[in-house]
């Protein structure tokens, strides 16, 4: 079972200066919530309460202010700092204390996932044992993203941003891994770019035949928040789903009430600490 998830919620959000030049990106707003509040909803959707975030060294008391240690929300969460941006892969560097012997999930922290068919799938990943397992998507872009080339259902390809269309597959920025992910971490090589790539670790995965995936289908929205234009994206399609349906997309308090982590005197206390807002509202109703 995996039990523990890292959030990459470092980096230095360059393509979103001058939005980014006082702020990490994951602390801006998607609609009525920073961003990271989603995928540490996806991480808590996967019952994983166990959860370190990697922050770039300004930014940390940011983070604190907004999450704490996640007692809030029932779960435990920790800080590493990244002193500066050495690519993915340096999550199990920084966070090889914190995972242990255990296997691990990693989301990054800019990454949007919605639909109900995730969960399930999201519960199914978690048994995993052995390996690493990644979520793949169609995109219209493919040349932004990670893609997997698939054939007979099997990964034949995997290439980081390819500048000629390949595959239409994106690899989503959540994925599964067993304790080797350290060992072979401390094997990669910086690439052109200066930075340790998710890639090649995954590479190493599949040489070892124990690279599984699952496609995330037309049932569930994912997206990073690479660009401004996404933003503004995912920003709208919140508050439209929330508008219409009249619920919150990733309101923390109601996914840990839901899974008996906190009680109801435990959201009064959240109240307060949000003060008067249409989130507080939210949380007085549920
Ligand atoms: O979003 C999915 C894509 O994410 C994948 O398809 C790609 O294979 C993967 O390489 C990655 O591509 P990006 O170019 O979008 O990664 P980016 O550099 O934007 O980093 C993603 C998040 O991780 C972002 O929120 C910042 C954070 N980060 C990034 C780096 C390189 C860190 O916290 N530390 C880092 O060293």
């Amino acid at each position: 079972m995996v039990k523990k998830g890292i959030i990459l919620a470092g980096g230095s959000g360059t393509r979103l200066s001058p939005l980014t030049k006082a702020v990490n990106k994951q602390l801006l707003p998607i609609n009525d919530k920073p961003l990271i509040f989603y995928p540490l909803s996806i991480l808590m959707l996967a019952n994983i309460k166990d959860i370190l975030i990697i922050v770039n060294p300004k930014q940390i008391e940011n983070f604190k202010n907004l999450l704490g240690d996640g007692r809030r929300f029932g779960i435990k969460i920790q800080y590493k700092i990244q002193s500066k941006p050495k690519g993915l892969p340096d999550a199990f560097n920084l966070g090889k204390n914190f995972i242990k012997k255990d296997n691990v999930a990693l989301i990054l922290g800019d990454n949007f996932f919605y639909g109900q068919s995730l969960t399930a799938k999201l519960e199914k990943s978690l048994t995993h044992k052995n390996g690493s397992r990644i979520f793949l998507k169609k995109v219209k872009r493919p040349e932004n993203y990670g893609v997997a080339v698939i054939k007979n259902n099997r990964i034949e390809k995997l290439i980081e941003k390819p500048k000629k269309f390949i595959s239409n597959y994106a690899i989503t920025g959540l994925y599964f891994f067993d304790n080797n992910v350290i060992r072979y971490t401390k094997t990669l090589k910086p690439s052109k770019r200066g930075e340790l790539e998710i890639i090649d670790l995954l590479k190493i995965y599949k040489k070892n035949y124990k690279l599984s995936f699952e496609h995330i289908g037309r049932g569930a929205v994912w997206s990073d928040a690479g660009k401004i234009d996404d933003m503004t994206n995912i920003s709208s399609f919140v508050q439209s789903v929330e508008k219409v349906q009249d619920i919150k997309i990733a309101c923390l308090e109601e996914i840990a009430l839901y899974k008996k982590w906190i009680d109801k005197k435990q959201i009064l206390k959240n109240i307060k600490f949000y003060g008067n807002c249409d989130y507080s509202n939210y949380l007085k109703k549920i």
